[in-house]
């Protein structure tokens, strides 16, 4: 096992923190080692896991001897999993057209390291409880910059997105397990070790769903909220028209336009939604666009 084990760690360029540790050390592809460090970790490591296939180079977990021994001692006492298993949804290809199918989007298994001592400081690990899947991860999957978007997503690597998590373990004081947490930037993963930099603490005390923090608190809320009040600003009894009034942004642009003392129309492809939008959303009128023959006559009702 020895000697298969060495012709694989030739191909590793080390990051390690202290070559006498014996917790696992991560390693990731591409310069070679010295002999004298391949040797040290030919007699030492037990065994070798490619913790993150491609992202953006194979990420390795070395396990030593006396590291698996440890390992061993803790499963007998029956102490907290180190590593965790998590699937993730990866970009293979880009679609410049069309509907995204399995040929561009794949889902593959990882394990994770989780344990505190194995993360890095101001990072968490999280258990990724929600994710908010939105239009605007489309165009981040075109391969064109386009200016207007965040940037491209990365090939062979997890799709990100905003997402409500439970962290499971720290190394943050500002954070402890058990903490709920948003982030716009989760991998679309169960689970993941993350900088603490752009996390938002959850307090169930506010009473507020998780859910909710993925719709109105979340990006279909911000660009409603954008829309209305940082762009449009329109002032109170001015009319305000909004098109794909029952998506996710249009329902929030139309209750933030009437906050406002607008008077707010909006126009919709089913008639089921025209009602929706007047009984519930709280538009002062609707009208279905498929229907609709005089648009300048139904924004005038
Ligand atoms: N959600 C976000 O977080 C977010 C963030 C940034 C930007 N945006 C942008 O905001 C817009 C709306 O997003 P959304 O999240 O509200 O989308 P959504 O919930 O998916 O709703 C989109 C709605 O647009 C309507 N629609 C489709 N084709 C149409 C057409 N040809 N003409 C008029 N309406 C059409 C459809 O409803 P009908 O039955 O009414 O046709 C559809 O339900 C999109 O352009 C999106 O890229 C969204």
């Amino acid at each position: 096992m020895y000697r298969g084990q060495a012709a694989r760690l030739e191909t590793l360029a080390f990051r390690v923190a202290s070559p006498t540790s014996s917790w696992p050390l991560l390693c990731a592809a591409g310069a070679k080692p010295g002999p004298a460090v391949i040797d040290w970790w030919s007699r030492r490591a037990r065994s070798v896991e490619c913790v993150t296939p491609a992202n953006p180079v194979p990420c390795f977990k070395i396990y030593t001897r006396e590291r698996e021994r440890e390992r061993e001692r803790e499963r007998e006492m029956g102490s907290e999993e180190e590593t965790v298993e998590s699937r993730e949804w990866v970009l293979s290809s880009y679609i410049p057209q069309g509907v995204p199918t399995s040929d561009h989007l794949k889902i593959r298994t990882v394990r994770i390291d989780v344990g505190v001592d194995s993360i890095p400081d101001s990072h968490v690990a999280v258990q990724i409880l929600f994710i908010s899947v939105d239009p605007y991860l489309r165009a981040m999957m075109t391969g064109q910059e386009d200016g207007l978007y965040l940037n491209q997503f990365q090939l062979n690597q997890a799709l990100r997105t905003f997402g409500v998590g439970r962290i499971i373990s720290s190394k943050d004081a500002n954070y402890k397990n058990g903490d709920l947490v948003s982030n716009p930037f989760f991998p679309v993963a169960n689970y993941c070790v993350i900088g603490s930099v752009f996390l938002h603490k959850i307090d169930i005390k506010d009473g507020i769903s998780l859910l909710d923090y993925l719709s109105v608190l979340g990006v279909p809320g911000f660009t409603a909220w954008v829309g209305m009040q940082v762009v449009g600003d329109p002032k109170p009894e001015e009319n305000v028209f909004i098109s794909a009034a029952a998506g996710a942004v249009g329902m929030f642009a139309s209750q933030l336009a009437k906050l406002k003392g607008c008077r707010v129309v909006g126009s919709t492809g089913t008639d089921e939604k025209v009602k929706l939008l007047k009984d519930e959303f709280g538009y002062d009128d609707a009208f279905n666009y498929k229907k609709e023959t005089d648009f300048d006559a139904a924004l005038k009702k």
